[in-house]
């Protein structure tokens, strides 16, 4: 067999000869980007800038709701979504454990219980049925995350929160620009929270949105973190003005001038990912053992981090996911693992929940949730050991035709020489 055809791993050459810096670049730092940042440099408000008052109005336009309050970041917005439900002790909130802290830390910030339950086998989201089974009467609101931009089924959550009186949260931290029936992400929840950190598909270095359609809500979001707007509240809580409740959350306005041009080219560049995953769907599909991960109609999602190609061993002769993984990396392939989630076990074996570390666990209105509830593993079967097999796909920002094939000829390398690698 010659060079081109052996497998890299096995000692011949590898198929992805070309230079992938530009097509896995990011942030992408444009003109645009520079030039706002300059002028509210220039400004000397670095503090205080009406560029703030124009991200949030924009933002709030594109998402399609009342409200849009920036934050210096994701987790403050997110806080701020717990507050602003009035979340506090007695309550329980569902969660998923298959994401960032900051989707159930949050609740425990506010003196209330994180209950964490399973999640869908394919994208790892909140599972309707299973948020459903751990229900309580204390129960007060449900935190879905849409991983990696693809959203929740919310009408599931949508259908929960009615017939049992919940609210619902979202974080939307992956999904900036993604839908679900035509409605944005970010539009669904009584409240949601975004974060605008650097790796996020609309960056603006740290930063983070809360969005709501409720003022009630976003009243509540003002007070308590924003002290400087307090006084403009029209009602009796503006008299918090000058203490605040002890958190300062305002943006600084250097990065809300990022995130405003992140805005505006959101989805120009949220296209860009989108078209270069789509031709990856439909070239590794034709692959025996691969297979595009089902999608509603209804969906139309963005692209943070991992995409993945659901992966059927026993069609390649019983190869391993990880081994296959393995063999495209030695091709020059840049790919994260589909299964690193598995390993870190899930935010539900984390120390601060199993040592139950928090004085939300010891708080007198707790003590029934916080003896009943349980963590650690054996708790959450699908997030604990998902049972679909995945390959990721490369986290492209702006690919080149020419690069995507070689991506496609490196699968199809890998493919047909996997009796090769068992
Ligand atoms: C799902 C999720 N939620 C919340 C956050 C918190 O956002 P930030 O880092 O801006 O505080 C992040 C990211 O960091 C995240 O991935």
């Amino acid at each position: 067999m010659t060079a081109a055809r052996t497998l890299a791993l096995l000692g011949g050459d590898p198929a992805i000869t070309l230079d992938q810096t530009e097509a896995m670049k990011w942030p992408l730092v444009e003109q645009e980007e520079l030039d706002a940042v300059a002028e509210v440099a220039g400004s000397g408000e670095w503090s205080n800038h009406p560029i703030r008052d124009e991200l949030e109005a924009e933002f709030a336009a594109y998402i399609g709701v009342n409200y849009a309050l920036a934050h210096n970041n994701g987790t403050a917005a997110l806080h701020a979504c717990a507050f602003a439900l009035g979340i506090g002790p007695g309550d329980e909130v569902i969660c998923p454990a298959t994401s960032y802290w900051a989707t159930a830390v949050p609740v425990l910030t506010v003196g209330a219980i994180p209950v964490f339950a399973d999640v869908e086998p394919v994208f790892l989201n909140l599972d309707p049925a299973a948020a459903e089974g751990r229900i309580t009467p204390r129960t007060k609101a449900i935190v879905v995350c849409h991983r990696g931009g693809m959203p929740c089924d919310m009408d599931g959550f949508t259908d929960l929160a009615q017939r049992y009186g919940l609210k619902l949260i979202e974080d939307a931290s992956h999904a900036h620009g993604s839908s679900f029936r035509g409605r944005k992400i970010g539009s669904w929840g009584d409240v949601a929270g975004f974060s605008m950190q650097t790796s996020k598909v609309m960056p603006s270095g740290e930063g983070g949105l809360f969005t709501t359609n409720e003022k009630q809500y976003y009243d509540r979001a003002v007070l308590l973190g924003h002290y400087e707007r307090i006084g403009d509240l029209d009602h009796e809580d503006s008299r918090f003005e000058h203490t605040g409740f002890g958190f300062k959350y305002r943006i600084s306005p250097i990065h809300a001038a990022i995130g405003r041009v992140a805005l505006a080219k959101l989805d120009e560049r949220n296209a860009r990912r989108n078209a270069g995953i789509q031709y990856l769907y439909d070239q590794v599909s034709e692959i025996p053992g691969f297979s595009v991960p089902p999608m509603p109609d209804h969906v139309e999602r963005v692209y943070y981090r991992s995409p993945f190609m659901i992966y059927d061993p026993d069609e390649l002769g019983g190869l391993p996911a990880d081994r296959f993984t393995q063999a495209l990396q030695a091709e020059g392939a840049r790919l994260g693992t589909a299964t690193r989630l598995r390993h870190r076990g899930g935010l539900h074996t984390q120390p601060l929940f199993v040592e139950r570390k928090h004085w939300a666990f010891e708080h007198p209105d707790n003590a029934e949730s916080a003896a009943r509830v349980r963590y650690g593993p054996g708790t959450l079967p699908i997030t604990e050991d998902p049972p679909v097999n995945r390959v990721s796909l490369p986290r492209f920002t702006q690919p080149t035709p020419e690069l995507l094939d070689q991506y496609v000829a490196a699968f199809r390398k890998v493919a047909a020489n996997a009796s090769a690698l068992l």
